[in-house]
């Protein structure tokens, strides 16, 4: 097939159907009704945001964002409380389920008839000056995308979404750290399709700069935005960089995924979020790579998904310090976290040594150091003269990443978040273990988000 046909193919069945719009439109009428009645009192606005309004959400996706508009004099802390209570009446009103959850201040997140609704609260703003959180953005945005987003665009957002999800970096949360749904739609506008797009992918060197308004001065963003990979300016505000959360490594995926479907184009690259792993092919991959898998696992408890991961990727850092400070060689690691458990694991290139350490010290001659390594080390171990410096034989504290760990994680939360380790893991820390190869393959077997995981952990090549 060639490409054209493969688009149109994908097209039709990422677009919601008939069916699934009215079905939409219909939950959507329900709770604009009731969400009237419940802000007329308070004098409030509403608006429905998001991938709805814009005619870009995907087949399947059954998420709508509604925002309830405060007037900007109204204090920030009653904001919140009233945006939550706001939230609640209308998911208690429709008989739907709720929790609260955090961007960067509380909003309500509803299901209702397996639809989820995000109920968010926000500034009513004349210009994006006045704004006080980034939410406050998110009414620019749909009066911007409004305009610009035309039907024909918004299918290719659509396939430009499906691909990024596909290859797994849809979503600009602390996981994922990828392309958000309005990111997607600025990339439309900008190369007006997805194929354009991946023409002009091609030759995007990292820190590319699109600025499709023609806010900037590309020298000044650049340097507010150092080490940022893709630097997309908001259309509505000059200042932000909608691409802020994507990472270098995902970046540079995205980049060699766009060429490969260019050199060998199918539609498979839009299907891949879940596909068939064989866990017999992920543990003879494992085993062929001769090094060895040591991991750690942390119960974990009721937090949202952008702090934990925050905590997961800074004490996974911390660790791996830890160990290489041991002179524990790491070929890499990666991170799994589910509503129950965080597991870090570590492959490692060195992970036994021996029971003695030498330690190389001052030339002989320096006798004031030679002095000072004499003193500090002849009552721990040996020390002798080897050519022209001198040496210490002194025994190790840890011989495997086991010994460390098992040591290390004896401490208490606080002492542990001294040592670098964060709250929400230091507090699981009674009930942390250790993993070994064999308990990853089990995981490996049984848990298809682990298996995906590890998975791309073994068989990532971004060139
Ligand atoms: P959503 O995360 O619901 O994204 O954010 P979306 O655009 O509706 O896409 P899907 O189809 O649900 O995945 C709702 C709105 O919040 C703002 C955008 O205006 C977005 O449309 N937003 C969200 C951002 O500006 N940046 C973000 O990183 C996330
Ligand atoms: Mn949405
Ligand atoms: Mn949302």
């Amino acid at each position: 097939m060639n490409v054209q046909s493969i688009l149109k193919d994908v097209k039709k069945e990422i677009k919601p159907s008939k069916n699934e719009e009215s079905q939409m439109k219909a939950i959507i009428d329900m709770v604009t009704m009731v969400t009237k009645d419940i802000i007329r009192p308070l004098d409030l606005d509403y608006t429905i945001s998001g991938s709805y309004i814009r005619d870009t959400w995907l087949s399947d996706k059954k998420e709508f964002d509604l925002f309830i508009l405060f007037p900007k004099e109204y204090p920030r802390g009653e904001l919140q409380t009233t945006g939550l209570q706001i939230g609640r009446k209308i998911m208690e009103k429709i008989g739907g389920k709720y929790e609260i959850a955090y961007a960067e201040h509380p909003y309500t997140k509803g299901s209702f008839k397996g639809f989820s609704i995000d109920i968010v609260p926000c500034y009513k703003l004349r210009k994006i000056e006045e704004m006080q959180s980034a939410v406050d953005r998110t009414p620019f945005h749909n009066e911007y995308m409004k305009k610009n987003i035309t039907k024909k665009l918004s299918d290719e957002v659509r396939i430009l979404k499906k691909f990024t999800k596909s290859i797994g970096v849809y979503g600009s949360d602390v996981k994922t750290r990828g392309f958000s749904g309005y990111l997607c739609e600025i990339l439309i506008l900008k190369y007006k399709s997805f194929l354009k797009l991946l023409k002009a992918v091609e030759s995007w060197k990292p820190g590319i700069f699109i600025d499709i308004e023609k806010h900037g001065n590309k020298e000044r963003i650049q340097q507010i935005t150092k080490n940022h990979p893709l630097i997309a300016i908001d259309p509505t505000d000059p200042k932000r960089n909608v691409a802020a959360a994507l990472s270098p490594d995902n970046f540079v995926l995205f980049v060699k995924m766009c060429e490969d479907f260019m050199n060998k184009p199918s539609r498979d690259f839009f299907f891949m979020e879940n596909k068939k792993i064989q866990p017999k092919s992920i543990i003879q991959n494992m085993k062929k790579r001769g090094t060895k898998f040591i991991g750690l696992r942390f119960p974990r408890s009721d937090t949202v998904d952008d702090i934990i991961w925050s905590q997961i990727r800074r004490t996974s850092r911390r660790i791996d310090g830890i160990l290489k400070d041991n002179e524990f060689e790491i070929v890499g690691s990666l991170e799994y976290a589910d509503e129950n458990y965080i597991i870090i694991i570590f492959e490692m290139e060195i992970w036994e040594l021996p029971s003695i350490r030498k330690l190389k010290g001052p030339p002989l001659f320096n006798e004031k150091h030679s002095k000072q390594f004499v003193m500090k080390y002849r009552n721990v171990g040996r020390v002798f003269v080897e050519d022209n410096i001198y040496v210490a034989e002194i025994r190790r504290n840890y011989k495997t990443p086991e010994d460390l760990f098992a040591h290390f994680f004896r401490k208490k939360p606080p002492e542990l978040m001294e040592a670098g380790i964060a709250s929400k893991i230091a507090e699981g820390v009674s009930r942390f273990g250790v993993i070994n190869q064999k308990n990853i393959e089990k995981f490996v077997s049984e848990n298809y988000e682990f298996r995906k995981t590890f998975d791309f952990y073994l068989n990532k090549k971004f060139a």
